[in-house]
């Protein structure tokens, strides 16, 4: 999940023959051919097209498999001060940091990660601008093109009165003195089309300044790895501005990146009644999904049968709502059973909390093609009293 609905249909691909018991619950449980395989695809569009393509590291930072994301990606995308140290500690490649917000404290650090520095507002850029030149790094504005492809008013960063992105409107040649590329993420889980839309919409209002541009960054939210992807229209889109524009072309796909590659891994541990079938997992919504809740959404349920018995699944924390969904089982449940929700590599991991001391999922890597299963970390109490004091 990135910042909206997720696809709620899955397919657990390689998933079905993975056996549940194999790992302790909960348990994200990654598969590094499916993670490849989205790398593959990205590569081929970087190759193809000529863009720089840098992995979202918000969404999906599982940094066991940045020896993989580097043979096939150009570096990464952080989101602030430790996203770019992880990225240039483990990923290596370029690191193009954006930030709504860069504190005095932390800026110099910023700056000795970053390769681009992206500001999402003038006065930012002319607070740091000596201090990005100095550095040496590239420095980049993130517009808002006023041009919203989101339905959802939460989630679309161009909906009205939005912090995120300096308004197109409002670009003047002081606003852009000393920037060297131009930032713009609107998009969610979406394909080829809002893209071309949104460049149609905002590329009049662009045309001043282009020629001035080193660089162009579409940020994220390019389903680019999903079957119905229209690779080829992207390919020739961004090879397009290239050459128009004699600029270099950037992409930050994160969820990409990570998409039907991973599963949550839980346990049933209960099953009261209450008007209907319940059903208290080691899974929490609130703790391991928060998206479940944020978005919301519903995560699809591994071999969720049509007709059977319907449970209400929770999580077994406090909160009321802690509650992941109805699931229909085609036999009753038993305690003790394992399940799994598909599609949880991206935007889960990342995410997790230990509200109520419940404790985080472990972090496993299997390999679909040879069945080898490796846990790479697994969490305790240590992990959730370091973060209090
Ligand atoms: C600035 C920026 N870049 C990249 C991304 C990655 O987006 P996605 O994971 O949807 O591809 C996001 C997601 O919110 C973002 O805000």
């Amino acid at each position: 999940m990135s910042d909206m609905m997720q696809t709620q249909a899955g397919d657990a691909g390689a998933f079905r023959n993975f056996d549940l018991s194999r790992v302790p619950a909960p348990c994200f449980v990654v598969d590094e051919v499916a993670v490849e395989r989205n790398l593959a695809i990205l590569r081929d569009v970087s190759d193809r097209s000529g863009a720089h393509v840098l992995s979202a590291l918000k969404a999906f930072s599982m940094f066991a498999l940045a020896p993989l994301v580097r043979q096939y990606l150009g570096g990464t995308c952080a989101s602030g001060i430790y996203e770019a140290r992880l990225g240039r500690e483990e990923y290596g490649g370029e690191v193009a940091t954006f930030c709504a917000g860069y504190k005095d404290a932390d800026i110099d650090e910023i700056l000795s990660l970053s390769d681009h520095i992206i500001f999402n507002s003038p006065a930012q850029k002319d607070r740091f601008l000596d201090k990005a030149r100095a550095a040496g790094v590239q420095v980049g504005l993130r517009i808002n093109p006023e041009h919203s492809e989101g339905e959802i008013p939460k989630y679309d960063p161009c909906a009205p009165c939005s912090r995120l992105g300096t308004p197109v409107s409002l670009l003047t040649p002081e606003v852009l003195a000393g920037v060297d590329g131009l930032h713009m993420h609107t998009l969610c889980e979406q394909g080829f089309e809002p893209l071309q839309r949104t460049w149609e919409a905002v590329a009049p209002k662009l045309a001043p300044y282009l020629a001035d541009l080193k660089w162009l960054n579409f940020g994220g939210g390019h389903h680019i790895t999903r079957d119905d992807y229209d690779r080829e229209a992207l390919i020739t889109f961004l090879r397009g501005i290239r050459e128009s524009h004699g600029v270099d072309v950037y992409l930050e796909p994160g969820e990409a990146v990570a998409l039907d590659a991973g599963i949550l891994v839980g346990e049933i541990l209960d099953l009261p009644v209450n008007g209907m079938s319940l059903a208290i997992t080691d899974i929490s919504a609130t703790c391991h999904m928060p998206d479940v809740i944020e978005a919301p959404y519903r995560p699809a349920l591994m071999g969720e049968a049509e007709t059977g018995t319907t449970y209400r699944l929770g999580g077994p924390s406090c909160l009321a709502g802690d509650v992941i969904g109805d699931y229909t089982w085609e036999r009753p449940l038993e305690i003790g059973q394992r399940f799994a929700f598909l599609d949880q590599a991206h935007y889960s991991m990342v995410k997790t909390n230990t509200f109520n001391g419940v404790p985080l999922p472990t972090i496993a890597l299997w390999n679909s093609d040879t069945d080898a299963l490796r846990i790479v970390r697994q969490f305790g109490y240590q992990d959730f009293k370091e973060r209090l004091s």
